[in-house]
């Protein structure tokens, strides 16, 4: 299926417009002026105008003649319902079964497909005869000095994406603009240089510190960006949904008890709403529209990273339900919107931010890192024009553009070569015999994301599968009472408690430190077995032979120092992306192997000697 709305189409055009919002910006991005050599680009497109001006070097001497790669095809994986409960097709019983023993070889997951059979060759050309910026996917054009917004093949691409399959809905007139970033790090760093004016301890007053707010815990990284520039983390609570905006520690609660002598009132907002890095939440509309309706009040812009937006798992509640022995409770709610995109996958995936945003206040920050590969070190930015051109002079200042290499090699697997005149007229050049590959396009390229989330969908229903069967520790005693002599006691203790992943790539289980028999034990070495001591220890614990597994601690999650030292400690962060198929289901297995055996650890000196194997540095 395709898109239904055209790109003009897909913006309202009767709304008004988004509103001035640069009040939010730096001083360094108030003084930022249109490159002037960048300017001068329009100059040299004047047909035969012979260009002196600039300092590119030839094209004749770039040693690359062509690009060539064999990549997938774009139905290599297959996709999981939209709706696990209307579907009660084959792909339904796909992801039941995998979460059982008896599926197929290769540790329960789907056989892997025909690579051969599923994959396919780009070839880019050095030089295409194509007079249309956006056609011309050729190393002429992507290995020079280029556009910051993007190399105009890959961006034509990626705006239509946005603005008509991704977010049809962005209600203010003309709709969003992108510019094309070397990841969300990259973004993220460029929103830091948008808004933030640097503050310093010795040297700024307490009162004019700047401040952002995020959910209690946080996808690090982000924190080690902000903080240098002297931002205050302000946490917010977060449930299953991510970010609270009313109630107990909820955003509104937050900027309304705002003390000023503690710095500025936070004037953004970090979030990551799907799949929530690290505890896999999945925010509705609702909660979007409570949250977006306090920023818009206290005068919040919305940065939204969004990394696995594709991977929303409906499975999980069906799942989870069925292995808690409980009723399959009703999705979230239906959420309206007068546009679709015209996929169903993407209808099926809650919309974000930039939906509702009639402000244009929502800044989102979408890569390529999760749906092609990290080191491809592509995204992009997704804000209102304003904005959007802001980020321009921040980009023409400092990367300039993400890599050519890049952006032409993922513009080709997506949208393929080009028109037949364009590719004769290249082909009479080369001696080669190119093989024609149809590219993604953008049938091909959602198709793409649909099968990723097939994929992981799958790993995610495994690796819960195996911690569901092992959330208590069940031991049979001795009865202590006469009348009981003939009954066998069994006693249950709680391990871990977790939610089934909604989204993304990682599951967040709460490890009941607080049950363990050593806990607040009295040590030799150290004063008290406390949990943060236990959660150590277990970590370690983990990594020995035969347990040879390795989860990330909670701590490293924590927004705050005090959130550490509260609750980090309680949790662990289990991905089930990165590691090969079978080891989803033995490391499963190892994990929760090596949580009954830590709960049947009796002696202090044993944790003890755990603890210190703990680096220090
Ligand atoms: C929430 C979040 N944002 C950003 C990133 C990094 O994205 P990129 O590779 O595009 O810089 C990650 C990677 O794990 C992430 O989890």
């Amino acid at each position: 299926m395709s898109p239904s709305a055209t790109s003009e189409a897909a913006v309202a055009s009767s709304s008004p417009p988004p509103r001035d919002l640069s009040q939010h910006y730096s001083i360094i991005t108030k003084n930022r002026n249109p490159s002037k050599i960048k300017a001068f680009y329009k100059f040299a497109r004047i047909p035969g105008i012979s260009n002196f001006s600039g300092g590119m070097p030839n094209v004749k001497y770039f040693p690359f003649d062509t690009l060539e790669a064999q990549v997938s095809k774009a139905d290599r994986w297959t996709p999981s319902p939209n709706d696990p409960l209307a579907e009660t097709s084959t792909t339904t019983k796909k992801i039941s079964g995998l979460s059982h023993a008896t599926a197929p070889s290769g540790g329960g997951l789907l056989p892997d497909p025909d690579f051969e059979a599923t994959s396919a060759r780009i070839t880019i050309p050095k030089v295409l005869n194509q007079p249309e910026p956006a056609l011309k996917l050729d190393l002429s054009t992507a290995l020079q000095y280029g556009l910051s917004e993007g190399y105009p093949p890959l961006y034509s691409f990626v705006r239509q994406f946005t603005r008509d399959v991704l977010h049809p809905n962005v209600p203010y007139k003309g709709g969003p603009e992108i510019i094309m970033t070397n990841g969300s790090t990259d973004g993220f760093s460029k929103v830091l240089e948008l808004i933030v004016d640097p503050w310093y301890a010795d040297v700024h007053p307490v009162a004019d510190r700047p401040g952002f707010v995020c959910e209690s815990f946080v996808f690090g990284n982000i924190l080690s960006q902000a903080k240098p520039h002297g931002l205050q983390v302000v946490p917010v609570e977060l449930d299953s949904q991510g970010m609270l905006a009313e109630g107990p520690g909820g955003l509104r609660e937050v900027l309304e008890n705002w003390d000023p002598k503690n710095g500025r009132r936070p004037h953004f907002i970090y979030t990551v709403t799907m799949g929530h890095n690290p505890t896999s939440g999945i925010q509705s509309v609702v909660r979007r529209k409570q949250l977006y309706a306090v920023a818009s009040e206290y005068d919040l812009l919305i940065i939204e990273d969004e990394p696995y937006w594709y991977l929303q798992f409906p499975a999980a509640r069906v799942e989870q339900a069925k292995a808690r022995g409980l009723a399959v409770s009703q999705a979230e709610e239906s959420y309206e919107f007068p546009k679709k995109s015209g996929f169903d996958f993407i209808d099926s995936l809650v919309p974000s931010y930039l939906n509702i945003d009639v402000d244009g206040r929502v800044i989102r920050l979408d890569t390529f890192s999760k749906t092609v590969a990290p080191g491809c070190r592509l995204g992009w930015i997704t804000a209102q024009p304003a904005i959007i051109e802001r980020f321009l002079r921040i980009t023409e200042a400092t990367t300039q553009q993400p890599s050519g290499f890049v952006q032409s090699l993922i513009a080709e697997l997506i949208k393929g070569p080009q028109p037949a005149a364009t590719v004769a007229a290249f082909n009479a050049l080369s001696l080669k015999d190119k093989v024609i590959f149809s590219g993604w396009k953008m049938d091909g390229w959602v198709r793409w994301l649909a099968g990723l989330r097939g994929e992981y969908e799958r790993r995610m229903v495994l690796m819960c599968s195996i911690l569901e069967e092992n959330t208590f520790q069940l031991k049979q005693s001795t009865p202590v009472r006469q009348t009981d002599a003939e009954w066998g006691v069994i006693t249950k203790t709680r391990l871990l408690t977790f939610d089934w992943a909604h989204g993304g790539m990682f599951v967040w289980a709460r490890i009941h430190f607080e049950n363990h028999p050593l806990f607040e034990a009295k040590g030799v070495d150290i004063p008290v077995l406390d949990g943060p001591t236990l959660a150590v220890a277990f970590l370690i614990f983990t990594t020995h032979a035969p347990n040879l597994v390795l989860g990330s601690p909670g701590n490293i999650f924590s927004a705050t120092p005090e959130i550490m030292a509260e609750r980090g400690w309680r949790y662990a962060r289990l991905c089930f992306a990165a590691e090969s198929d079978e080891n989803i289901e033995s490391g499963s297995r190892r994990y929760v192997s090596a949580l009954q055996k830590f709960w049947r650890i009796k002696d202090v000196a044993d944790i003890e000697k755990l603890v210190k194997e703990l680096p220090t540095s």
